[in-house]
């Protein structure tokens, strides 16, 4: 099978094609024949890495795991003896987890990953693109236990993040302002923003309208900038939060009482299906950017890395 390697840490130049034998699975495993995976902002970081501190869980002088990739849609064309859930011929997505491997022809995972069967209504490539910033977003909205009529504003609001949370915040009832450039506005209206603006305008002095939850999903603007258009009692969510904002964000919670959620999310299977139902009803609609074939791998990390995809972007694996 076709895989995409890095060998080592560095540009998106490291990334390479072999050629490996395709695996077996073992007896609690099943094996995807991997249609689709997406280049997701997490790739770019881990092959970099940014931060360089990721080194202490992907490898020290290299990556532990040399193929990257978090996300899978394709079918099941092998199963271990001990699998019940699923069956050969089965279509499924989900999230490779921080075991990736998901930029390849083909993947053994535990039949316990987060996978869930891919519905009829939602394709191959929708399904790869479905995991990383939906199930984030989804996760982080939970958090806020947001309310019917709340007021949310999110700041990188066309990033794959922003994109499910405008959905999914629409979805449980919130208002929802997005933060995004001018050359963006007709996407975020078209998937569910009430009032739109861009970075300027929400950096300028005379805006200064407070939120009930202020939702960062791209770690570019300080916490101070979003504090002020906090509500009281409101949530700030900083899902791109580096470490030195991850110590500051907790330092304010504790010592001011605001509630700042941050951190790394939980995949579920749950949350999965959840999203894979409200896509099945035509309720929500992942965005996709671009798509590449696997061989395009290092211009696909050049994109991404770039820092202006529209969603999620998206890559075909195995024909
Ligand atoms: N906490 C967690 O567990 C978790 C999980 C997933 C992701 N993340 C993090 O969340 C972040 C977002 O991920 P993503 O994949 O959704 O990002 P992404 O899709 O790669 O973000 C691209 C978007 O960011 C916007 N952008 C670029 N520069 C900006 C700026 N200066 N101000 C505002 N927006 C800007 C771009 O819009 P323009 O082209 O208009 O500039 C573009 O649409 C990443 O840092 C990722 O590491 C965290």
């Amino acid at each position: 099978m076709k895989v995409i390697t890095a060998r080592k840490y560095g540009p998106p130049e490291v990334l390479q094609l072999e050629e490996w034998e395709t695996p077996s699975p073992k007896k609690n495993e099943i094996r995807v024949k991997i249609y689709n995976t997406s280049v997701n902002s997490a790739d770019w970081r881990i092959r970099k890495p940014d931060p360089n501190l990721a080194r202490l869980f992907f490898g020290i002088t290299k990556l532990k795991q040399p193929i990257l990739g978090g996300s899978i849609s394709g079918v099941i064309d092998s199963v271990g003896e001990n699998i019940t859930k699923f069956k050969i011929g089965d279509k499924i997505f989900g999230s490779t987890g921080l075991g990736m491997g998901a930029y390849a022809e083909s993947i053994c995972l535990p039949e316990s990953a987060v996978i869930t069967i891919l519905p009829k209504e939602i394709s191959f490539p929708e399904g790869a693109a479905l995991p990383f910033g939906s199930l984030t977003a989804l996760d982080f909205i939970q958090r806020c236990k947001i309310q019917k009529n709340q007021t949310m504003v999110i700041y990188g609001a066309s990033s794959s993040v922003g994109t499910a949370a405008i959905q999914l915040a629409k979805h449980f009832g919130a208002k929802i302002t997005a933060v995004c450039s001018k050359g963006n506005f007709e996407l975020v209206k078209s998937i569910g923003a009430d009032l739109v603006m861009d970075y300027e305008e929400f950096h300028s002095d005379s805006h200064n309208k407070t939120y009930d939850v202020v939702f960062e999903c791209v770690g570019k603007s300080s916490i101070p900038s979003n504090l002020k258009h906090l509500t009281k009692g409101g949530n700030l969510v900083l899902v791109a939060a580096p470490f030195k904002d991850m110590f500051k964000a907790a330092w304010i919670s504790f010592t001011r009482k605001i509630n700042i959620k941050f951190g790394p999310i939980a995949e579920t299977i749950d949350n999965l299906k959840f999203l894979a139902e409200l896509t099945k009803k035509g309720n929500f609609k992942v965005i996709i950017d671009r798509s590449y074939p696997l061989e395009k791998m290092v211009e696909a990390h050049r994109y991404v890395e770039a820092g202006h995809k529209k969603g999620n972007v998206v890559i075909h694996c195995a024909t």
